[in-house]
């Protein structure tokens, strides 16, 4: 299946076929410099495969982990590309999850003011969300994101075999992301995920739907100006809670618990079902002032207020204004 994503003169094909990492050449141009780049995590064949098919193939591979998504590894990937005369006329090629992605991304935004990007993501998380919208970052002085630029892919390529190698929490993780997009858009895609009897048969189907919630929101709202909050369901409180557990759970693990916090009663059973079902986690113990600091430090707080996405019944949303001091009540605190 080909997904085209429609934005005018940087529209772009998102390609979802099991085995189309072998037939790469068939969807990008490798007739040129190539440079792979990927993380120590994401097995080597998926790059070897992709480098045996390029005219002049290059693997660059930093050592996984959101720590690396940094400015010293963005460095390290400029000076690669000048040492081997990298030009406007070549491209760079993410092999791996998130961080793979939005590092490269970036770098594919700055060299010699932008050079092609292909985008091959390996985890569901960046199957299903990340590797498409063009949100591209590094990491800097401890804040995530901070550095970055919007630069769409060229093409995206996903192959869903490449998850048979990905932990089962890691995938749980991953499938978060889609339960969240299927909360608030699509009844039936979440309908899915909750009565499948296995997962892997029917997930092509899965990241499909989700990228055509993503697509949607996307396209209707390239930088993020209004529309495109609607991703962030589950996240304001689920970065909080995040950033206040240091890494002990996956970014996916935070947004199942953060939907929990601005969903109905009908929503809330509906979801812990699904949470269960995945064993991702329904309730968990962080520091309550650590997360509410870092959500009111966020960039959705205007003023004294945080718009958050409530979910009132599944496949719906709306998007309303809380205050500082109710989000520290929902956290648990008493007052502020
Ligand atoms: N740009 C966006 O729109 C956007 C959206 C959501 C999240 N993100 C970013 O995505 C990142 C998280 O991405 P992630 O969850 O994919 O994590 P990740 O990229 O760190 O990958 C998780 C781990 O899985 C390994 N891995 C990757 N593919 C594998 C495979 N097929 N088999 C075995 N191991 C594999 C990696 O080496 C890594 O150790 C964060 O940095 C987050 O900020 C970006």
């Amino acid at each position: 299946m080909i997904l085209s994503l429609d934005l005018k003169e940087l529209s772009y094909d998102i390609v979802v076929e099991k085995g189309c990492l072998s037939i790469a050449n068939k969807y990008l141009n490798l007739n040129r410099k190539v440079l792979i780049i990927t993380d120590s995590g994401v097995p080597c064949e998926y790059s070897l495969m992709i480098k045996k098919q390029c005219l002049e193939g290059y693997i660059y591979t930093f050592n996984m982990g959101e720590e690396n998504k940094c400015f010293e590894t963005y460095k390290e990937i400029l000076s690669y590309l000048i040492d081997k005369s990298f030009t406007r006329s070549d491209v760079i090629i993410a092999v791996g999850g998130g961080v793979v992605g939005d590092l490269s991304g970036f770098v594919a935004s700055t060299y010699m003011r932008g050079i092609d990007f292909y985008n091959i993501p390996t985890t569901l998380l960046s199957q299903v969300d990340s590797s498409i919208g063009g949100k591209t970052a590094i990491d800097f002085n401890g804040v995530k994101n901070i550095i970055g630029a919007f630069y769409q892919p060229k093409k995206v390529l996903i192959d869903s075999n490449t998850l048979s190698t990905l932990d089962e929490r890691l995938l749980s993780a991953g499938l978060a992301e889609s339960i969240k997009m299927a909360a608030t858009f699509n009844k039936e895609l979440f309908d899915l995920i909750k009565n499948t009897n296995d997962l892997m048969d029917n997930i092509d189907e899965i990241i499909i739907e989700s990228l055509k919630i993503k697509k949607y929101v996307v396209e209707n709202d390239p930088f993020e100006k209004n529309l495109r909050r609607v991703l962030n369901f589950g996240h304001t409180i689920g970065h909080g809670i995040e950033s206040s557990l240091n890494g002990k759970l996956y970014h996916g693990e935070c947004v199942a618990l953060g939907m929990l916090y601005f969903s109905s009663e009908e929503v809330k059973k509906e979801l812990i079902k699904v949470l269960n079902k995945y064993n991702l986690p329904t309730s968990f113990e962080f520091d309550k002032c650590v997360a509410y600091n870092y959500i009111v430090h966020d960039k959705k707080v205007v003023g004294d207020y945080i718009n958050v996405i409530m979910c009132e019944s599944i496949g719906t949303f709306e998007i309303k204004k809380v205050q500082k001091c109710e989000i520290y009540k929902l956290l648990g605190g008493s007052n502020e």
